[in-house]
């Protein structure tokens, strides 16, 4: 094997080769928009596929969209797969590096164990998961929900996107099968662990300078849609007083949303209303309805609910008193996972071989292993984000950053595979 410094030059520039080609792949504007189930999305997986020919490794896309492909035992087998991946689609205007880093970072180990003859006891899987941004429809994590059995073919026809797609009609489009989603399911007897690479999407590496993070939670995440519906007016003709103005009441539930969040900053509970849409959207005219969307992350899953709760008790209380309408469907509600400390520990280890610190650390982010890990022994390994950006055009991770952390999570797969 390569030294670390070795395999760190070599794959820095093929890591920023690798990611500009995944980058390439989206809408036109700014970032990347390869949004889920899309066009782009299955460019994307036939790219990934494409690349473990490369390398020998024959794959298969599921009836749910997940791309998964096998590099067998060279050793005495044994029993469960040594998986890793992570997700292609992204935001709309997003960065290049959520999801990728992870998928990339699958090839750059299935690359380095195919070429050297150090025992691998188990199948290796590598897989880049659909649908994991709940940004088209709410539901996060959809290949991965799938495999896990969370969700089922009569599930997809529950959500739709902006446009009244739902997730059945657009995997369908594209060539999918959500009829049959029950049969990309996995078996968790066919596992041993599992472990993902992801950027952290926050500041704690880069504020501690520490190159590797080890999750030990990964937060959860409850959805709502809130519409309200007023009357829409005249804006010169109706006087101030007695109007139902929409708009305005959204306003104050939004404020209302942060102060709720900010109320409970000292326990981390994140409240975010990220989309909000004005009908009939015109100068003159007071708003009648207004659409938005509410994500509450938490880390407890006592108090994602309880701050749910306090969400929609705050939104009903300003309608009721502005005499506005107001519905509140829950798009998802998914609970935080205690990641497996086995995994967390073989990572630990790997980094410390390489002479990498490392810091245990929550995610805020929801990710395809949260899912996983209801399956198997599963674990993500973090990277630093730039400034901590992330879902923006702006999101970054240095070549050699994410080299340390392919480096730390090939061998977290020879250790997890040695000790299973
Ligand atoms: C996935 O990126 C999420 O929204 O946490
Ligand atoms: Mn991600
Ligand atoms: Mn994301």
């Amino acid at each position: 094997m390569p030294t670390h410094a070795t395999f760190r030059t070599l794959q820095a520039t093929w890591l920023e080769n690798a990611l500009r080609q995944y980058a390439a792949l989206s809408e036109p504007g700014p970032g990347v928009s390869r949004l889920a189930y899309t066009r782009l999305e299955r460019q994307a997986h036939e790219l990934f596929a494409g690349q473990l020919a490369e390398l020998g490794i024959a794959s298969y896309t599921d009836a749910a969209g997940n791309t998964i492909g096998e590099l067998p035992p060279n050793a005495e087998p044994r029993p469960g797969a040594i998986g890793t991946g992570s997700h292609l689609d992204s935001v709309p205007h997003g960065g290049a590096y959520d999801g990728v880093v992870g998928v990339v970072g699958a090839l750059a180990v299935a690359t380095a164990a195919g070429a050297h003859d150090r025992p691998r006891h188990h199948p290796w899987r590598f897989v880049a998961f659909a649908a994991e941004e709940g940004a088209r429809f709410g539901q996060a994590c959809n290949g991965s929900r799938i495999v896990a059995g969370l969700t089922g073919a009569a599930d997809l026809h529950q959500l739709t996107d902006s446009t009244g797609t739902t997730i059945a009609a657009a995997m369908a489009e594209c060539g999918l099968a959500p009829h049959d989603a029950e049969a990309a399911r996995w078996d968790a007897r066919d596992w041993s662990a599992f472990v993902e690479l992801h950027i952290e999407q926050g500041t704690v590496l880069q504020d501690r300078r520490v190159p590797i993070g080890l999750v030990d939670t990964v937060s959860g995440s409850t959805r709502l849609r809130v519409s309200l519906t007023g009357v829409a007016s005249h804006t010169g003709g109706t006087p101030m007083d007695g109007r139902h103005d929409a708009l305005a009441t959204a306003a104050e539930c939004v404020l209302g949303c942060e102060r709720l969040a900010l109320a409970a900053a000292e326990v981390n509970t994140r409240i975010t209303v990220g989309s909000l849409t004005v009908e009939p959207g015109a100068i003159t005219i007071i708003p009648g309805r207004v659409v938005f969307t509410v994500d509450v992350r938490e880390t407890d899953h006592g108090r994602q609910r309880t701050a749910t709760d306090a969400v929609s008790g705050h939104c009903r209380a300003v309608a009721g008193r502005r005499g506005v309408d107001i519905e509140i469907e829950e798009l998802a509600d998914t609970p935080p996972v205690d990641l497996s400390s086995e995994v967390r520990s073989a990572a630990g280890d790997a980094a410390a071989g390489l002479g990498l610190d490392a810091v245990v650390i929550p995610s805020g982010a929801s990710h395809d292993t949260q899912q996983i890990s209801r399956l198997t022994e599963a674990g993500i390994v973090f990277v630093p984000s730039h400034g901590g950006l992330s879902h923006s055009p702006d999101e970054f991770s240095t070549a050699e950053q994410i080299a340390d952390g392919t480096a730390v999570l090939l061998e977290t797969m020879y250790r997890l595979d040695a000790r299973r």
